[in-house]
């Protein structure tokens, strides 16, 4: 089965349709490269995917499960933002932009653990809230079987002494359970919930042994895994813009996110920074990530990716393998398009020459 499944995707601003019907799907690992004009409607496709914005129609499906089906808004039925579910259907994809948007105020390696450790703290917060719900609603079941008991044993008619032994016994086998075994189970609880949420780092990397937490030392081993181990502690100005691009992308990372999708991330640099940014892309793909790439480098898309998707006025034209998007184009448009980039790639060479 496909990681992602993407099914007749439509949106529309005001009465431009901007999506006319997306269908596609990408299996775990590959990576797909998205390539066509400007105002084809890329970044919006993007953004549906991400629930930055809503579609109007389709479906969006992850490892089977659907994620937004536009069905269920059609009349207004559901509200479209700010719900929980939407934040935690948003942690399926990752976006790295074109603007690497890092806080200028903190260092690389707070840059990268703060969304995780926001998300840890936010789900650490949940379960303490549904753990101690739990207890709460066993004490209440315990103390409603103490009266039912007792009741009972009144309706024996004991002789009196041995009424109130018995009841003694009773209650206080309940203030066992009310006041030990519930608090117990629900610390059991609570332990297990916060293993899950931090986890192990499981990697290691330069750095780690001094990290504080489990986060921290996976924000090491990401920097690591983007070629930046020396600059955990610099703070964004001190970067390059390549550098900062490639901590965007770590930081991406940090929230494991099933599909990470790019947004033409090297537009925003100097040429000669734009081969270290691939570099780090590319060198994700053998790491089995998952990738949606937005990108102008021809080279890359049918150097790195696995599919290519040209869209054009809001439908793909084409969508195959590099080989044949690149090399067997069948739509006039795809052909125009790449014969216009390879005439643009020209000018940029001789201007560099120049
Ligand atoms: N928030 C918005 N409100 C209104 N129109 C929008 C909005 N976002 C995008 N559009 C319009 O949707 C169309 C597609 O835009 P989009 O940004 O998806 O194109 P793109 O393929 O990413 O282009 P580029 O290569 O220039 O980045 C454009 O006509 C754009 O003006
Ligand atoms: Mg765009």
């Amino acid at each position: 089965m496909a990681l992602l499944e993407v099914k007749d995707l439509r949106k529309s601003f005001g009465n431009n349709e901007v999506l006319k019907g997306i269908t596609f799907d990408l299996n775990r690992g590959e990576v797909l490269a998205v390539i066509g004009s400007s105002g084809s409607g890329k970044t919006t496709l993007l953004r549906c995917l991400n629930f930055l914005e809503t579609a109007d129609s389709g479906t969006i499906s992850v490892d089977g499960e659907t994620l937004f089906d536009g069905a269920e808004y059609a009349g207004g039925k559901k509200s479209r933002r700010g719900s929980a579910s939407v934040r935690e259907k948003r942690l399926h994809f990752g976006l790295v932009f074109q603007q690497f948007n890092l806080f200028p105020h903190y260092n690389v390696i707070t840059n990268i653990k703060l969304a995780a450790e926001l998300l840890a703290a936010e789900k650490l917060r949940q379960a303490k809230a549904d753990v101690a719900r739990r207890a709460r609603t066993e004490k209440a079941e315990a103390r409603a079987e103490l009266r039912e008991a007792i009741s009972l044993l009144k309706a024996q008619k004991l002789p009196k002494t041995e009424f109130t032994a018995q009841k003694e016994k009773l209650k206080s086998d309940y203030r066992h359970i009310i006041d030990e075994e519930i608090p117990a189970r629900a610390a059991d609880r609570l332990a297990d919930a916060e293993a899950r949420i931090y986890g192990d780092a499981g990697e290691t990397a330069p750095g780690v042994a001094e990290a504080k937490s489990p986060i921290e030392a996976r924000a090491y081993a990401l920097l690591e895994r983007v070629g930046l181990s020396d600059k955990a502690k610099a703070y964004p100005g001190e970067l390059s813009g390549g550098q900062q691009q490639r901590v965007a992308i770590a930081r991406a990372l940090a929230l494991a996110p099933d599909i990470l999708c790019f947004d033409e991330p090297t537009s925003a640099l100097d040429p000669e920074l734009t081969g270290e940014v691939l570099k780090v892309i590319k060198g994700l793909k053998s790491g089995d990530s998952t990738m949606i790439v937005v990108t102008h480098e021809m080279e890359f898309a049918r150097n790195v990716a696995d599919k290519v998707i040209f869209m054009a006025d809001g439908v793909i034209e084409e969508m195959g393998s590099p080989y044949r998007i690149f090399e067997e184009p069948q739509s006039e448009k795809t052909k125009a398009f790449l014969q216009k980039s390879h005439d643009d790639a020209l000018g940029e060479g001789e201007k560099l020459a120049n």
